[in-house]
């Protein structure tokens, strides 16, 4: 039996305390009732689980931040009273098995269509459709409207609002979905992102959007409590990688020390991946970050020791493992073989 030191070391992160330097990846299961976007009796279970199974963070399934912000089917909302009561039987089931947990706050942007969105338009950086069919929907993505800066603005307080109701709901805080091609990715990325005011230009620039929703929330609910995702590759083309992705860390991590978020999270599909000769994503990371980074991307027990001992991460997360096996934490500490993840029997139910 392998000693996984590092990986089963507390930590404290911000303001997050956790048992071991492991975080549950945000995974969208689209268990939530569909009208209401109010989480149901599974999912409080299915996330109790995980909890008791010992992960130190939890980070939720991305949660919309407003009507307007879905995407799939199914997925829970953060932004009315009846949302944020469903949550409360989540985090207090975690906060019971020890566990400590995030919500992932998400607004897709373009990545949706009308009939998910009660009529209304997507909303988007500029006003162009994304290539590709809307997951478990089977239409073409829609054309967006550009958001105004005018909507940018409404946008932004409904990033803080969602902020807040977490912690009213009692999340130990959020995480900022800025990854994957969706809102905030739609505006970091050239492909999506065509303005010509204060939003658009080079990559610098074009992070504007994304630095305003971090300082919302960061003064709705605090820095410690505030996490950011962020990557290259996107749902609607995950072969997308930055040009010169050393210059594209520092160009992230300097916005983010300009905006004071402490924790962040660049995901990798693969985390032993190379962005630049002989340096992966986290390689690049901490080069130009000192602060907690969360890593993630096909991850095994071994090689996420391996990036902790490295000091690349200071939490390794895991995701489609968590969704075959509850308890993926135990079997490893116990040096049980793990349950393979298959969509098609792992993601029909919600166990
Ligand atoms: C079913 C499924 C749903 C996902 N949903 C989200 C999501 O809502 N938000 C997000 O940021 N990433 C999402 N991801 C990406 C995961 O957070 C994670 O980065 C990815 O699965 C790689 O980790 P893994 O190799 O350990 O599974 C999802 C992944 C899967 C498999």
């Amino acid at each position: 039996m392998k000693d996984y030191q590092k990986l089963f070391e507390p930590v404290k992160i911000g303001a997050f305390e956790l048992r071991t330097r492991t975080a549950m990846a945000p995974m969208t299961r689209s268990f939530s009732d569909n009208e209401t976007g109010v989480v149901t009796d599974d999912v409080v279970e299915y996330y109790r689980k995980r909890a008791a199974g010992g992960i130190g963070l939890i980070i939720t399934e991305g949660t919309v931040i407003s009507s307007r912000a879905k995407g799939n089917p199914g997925v829970p909302g953060i932004y009315t009273q009846e949302q944020i009561e469903g949550w409360k039987k989540v985090t207090d089931a975690v906060h019971q098995e020890g566990g400590t947990i995030a919500a992932q706050i998400w607004h897709v942007g373009r990545l949706s269509h009308p009939e998910l969105i009660k009529g209304q338009t997507p909303e988007a950086p500029s006003a162009i459709a994304a290539e590709g069919m809307v997951p478990r929907f089977r239409k073409p993505y829609a054309e967006p409207l550009e958001l105004s800066k005018e909507d940018i603005n409404r946008v932004v307080g409904e990033y803080a609002q969602a902020a807040k109701n977490a912690i009213e709901a009692g999340f130990d805080g959020v995480e900022i979905h800025g990854a994957h091609g969706y809102l905030i990715d739609q505006f970091n990325s050239e492909a999506s992102n065509k303005r010509t005011d204060e939003y658009g230009g080079d990559l610098a620039q074009r992070l504007t959007f994304m630095k305003e929703v971090i300082s919302a929330v960061i003064d709705a609910i605090g820095a410690d409590k505030t996490i950011i995702r962020f990557s290259a590759h996107k749902v609607d083309a995950m072969e997308y990688r930055w040009e010169d992705a050393d210059q594209a860390i520092k160009t992230f991590t300097d916005a983010f020390r300009e905006v004071g978020v402490k924790i962040i999270h660049p995901s990798a599909l693969d985390a032993q991946e190379n962005f630049a000769p002989g340096r992966t994503l986290y390689d690049l990371a901490r080069k130009y970050w000192d602060g907690p980074i969360i890593g993630v991307g096909d991850l095994t027990a071994d090689q996420a020791e391996a990036a902790l001992e490295k000091g690349i991460m200071d939490v390794a997360a895991f995701g489609r493992p968590l969704i075959s096996n509850p308890d993926f934490l135990e079997k490893v500490k116990a040096g049980r073989g793990l349950e393979t993840y298959e969509p098609k029997t792992h993601l029909v139910t919600l166990k």
